[in-house]
């Protein structure tokens, strides 16, 4: 693989009860305590309450398209999309999406192709409106997410181009490509039912994209990667490996894949590692996310294009510029100095021909 690198976060009793703390403890335990205090910051952050459930999104999904894109949306899939199971080509008869090889069933529901079991929720099926918001607002997170990386993603855009957004949202943050076809693949049934900018809405996983190999001219990762996780380091590293393995089957040759992604700090990358699993089984499935270290996403990228030509640029902000570290944050702002994160991108080009190319080369460049 060639590399290319361009460098561009009390009740008084009158008895003092000396022994509160270790009252406490004794009643809640340690990690019962952390446990509460960390649920409480975090659903105050992401403003839901702890008793929230998650309606399964096929709930708030009409049985009916109401558009009258169905049909446009039956003969895409038939087009386009591949069983999830078999990778066969599908068939739509009447909203009903199947497999003649495994009898794989799927189906079209407000023009979204449902290729997932449709009881699946992400954890960003209640974040739509704030995704949404803090596209369209473009304040500090837009500057320091977006801006440079819509402008670079925008030069690699051509006419007529096929392109797979994995893990779309409910917005695209950028222009599409003059006669292009987009299809935004994203488990969350609200960001994909909102997003009405991709040609083809499908409900399915980036670990297994039921699309035909070798179909696709650009597929973009918008700061998605991160957020594929399952309940264990383990699982994250497995999810996140599928996934580029599935991107590396349907590029087309010449084709490329584009993936924007926060890269931890070192220190932070370790930690995280070594206490991930635990935080994890204390906020369950609000923890959904996970930063790759620049050296993983190398690694997971020359697996999955083995003979790719890769560039990595590295998104710089002044120390001192503030922005808000979280989206659902926007009246917290801290310098740049004190996130430990970077912003990257990481194009990989697969060759036009499968010839081997030369020894790997290392540029640097910052945008
Ligand atoms: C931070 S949002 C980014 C959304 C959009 N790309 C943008 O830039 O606004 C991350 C997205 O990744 C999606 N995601 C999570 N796991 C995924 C998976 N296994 N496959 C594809 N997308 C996934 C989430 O549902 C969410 O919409
Ligand atoms: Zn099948």
């Amino acid at each position: 693989m060639s590399v290319k690198c361009l460098r561009e976060d009390r009740r008084h009793t009158g008895v003092r009860p000396l022994k509160t703390r270790e009252t406490n403890r004794e009643k809640h335990g340690f990690w019962e305590v952390l446990r509460a205090a960390a649920r409480l910051c975090y659903n105050r952050a992401w403003e839901i309450s702890a008793n929230d459930e998650f309606v399964p999104w096929t709930k708030i999904m009409s049985d009916h398209s109401h558009d009258g894109r169905e049909a446009g949306t039956a003969h895409a899939v038939e087009k386009y999309l591949v069983c999830p199971r078999s990778r066969h080509a599908l068939v739509v008869r009447e909203g009903a999406i199947s497999c003649a090889s495994c009898g794989f069933k799927g189906r079209i529901q407000d023009n979204i192709a449902v290729m997932s079991d449709g009881n699946q929720f992400s954890f960003f099926d209640d974040k739509v409106k704030l995704m949404r918001r803090g596209i369209l607002d473009r304040g500090a997170n837009w500057r320091i997410s977006f801006e440079r990386q819509v402008a670079l993603l925008q030069r690699y855009f051509e006419p007529g181009q096929v392109i797979l957004d994995v893990g779309c949202g409910p917005h695209l943050p950028y222009e599409r490509p003059p006669g292009a076809f987009v299809i935004g693949l994203e488990p969350s049934g609200p960001s994909i039912l909102d997003n009405r900018q991709v040609d083809l809405g499908v409900c399915g996983t980036a670990a297994n994209i039921p699309l035909y190999a070798h179909s696709v001219d650009l597929a973009i990762a918008f700061y998605s990667i991160h957020h594929m996780v399952g309940r264990t380091v383990r699982e994250n590293d497995e999810i996140v490996a599928k996934a580029f393995s599935e991107l590396g089957r349907v590029i087309k040759p010449g084709g490329c894949l584009l993936v924007f992604e926060i890269a931890p700090w070192k220190m932070f990358a370790f930690l995280q590692r070594l206490l991930w699993n635990q935080v994890r089984r204390l906020l369950g499935v609000k923890l959904d996310m996970y930063f790759r270290s620049v050296k993983s996403m190398l690694e997971l990228g020359r697996v999955a294009f083995p003979d790719a030509v890769l560039e990595v640029i590295d998104f710089k902000y002044p120390l001192f510029a503030t922005f808000p570290p979280a989206l659902s944050l926007p009246w917290l702002r801290i310098p740049k100095l004190f996130y430990p994160l970077e912003m990257r991108a990481y194009k990989w080009r697969s060759p036009v021909l499968s010839a081997k190319t030369s020894a790997p080369t290392l540029e640097g460049t910052h945008v």
